[in-house]
């Protein structure tokens, strides 16, 4: 594949799993081809499988605040889930859905090639750094996958009725800002070789 509209030219109206025949859009991903930066959530909920657009939602306002506060605009980096399909009344993604759809995020990381990537809660944080350790114990911190820093962090939708959970993103943020600035640096080492190329 040689760019993001032929991945999702491929993708198409994709039933390669059983959520195709429960969503009403397939949410690709949206964003800067050539981002230094990427954040990968769980999987569209009502909104985003209306829109077509990940993290149009409650959660989705909270990552835009996060973003400015940092300076930056959803429109200046790249967003993407590990699934691509609602899963029906927003239930967690099964292993069989994560195992056909994530080869698609794979090749968006591959083509955008970004220099740090943000995981954003469980899932996507047990997909990427190819661990079984929760976010709790992850979060704040960054690894290495292969030649991209990472650095987990809670899933907005799980700060937005938790005062604290939403300070503990606000320094996340804080470091990723620091992370951007120096992307270079050395962190920690390397966690896994899930992108490693
Ligand atoms: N939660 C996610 O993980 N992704 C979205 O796109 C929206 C909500």
């Amino acid at each position: 594949m040689d760019s993001l509209s032929e991945l999702q030219e491929f993708i198409g109206e994709c039933h390669r799993c059983p959520l195709g025949d429960t969503r009403t859009t397939l949410v690709f991903g949206v964003g800067r081809a050539d981002a230094d930066l990427m954040f990968v959530g769980e999987a569209p909920g009502r909104n985003e499988d209306l829109k077509g657009e990940p993290f149009v939602g409650a959660a989705g306002k909270l990552l835009d605040e996060l973003l400015a506060s940092i300076g930056l605009h959803r429109s200046e980096v790249y967003i993407a889930n590990i699934l691509k399909c609602r899963p029906p009344g927003n239930r967690n993604p099964q292993a069989d859905e994560i195992e056909t759809c994530t080869p698609f995020l794979r090749e968006q990381v591959r083509l955008i090639d970004p220099k740090v990537i943000v995981t954003l809660g469980n899932f996507a944080t047990r997909f990427v750094l190819k661990t079984s350790t929760g976010i709790t114990g992850l979060r704040g911190s960054l690894h290495r996958a292969g030649r991209f820093t990472v650095l987990p962090i809670f899933h907005p939708a799980a700060a937005l009725y938790d005062a604290t959970k939403r300070n503990v993103l606000m320094a996340d943020f804080a470091l990723l800002g620091e992370v951007l600035a120096a992307p270079d640096e050395q962190h920690e080492p390397l966690q896994a070789e899930l992108f490693e190329s």
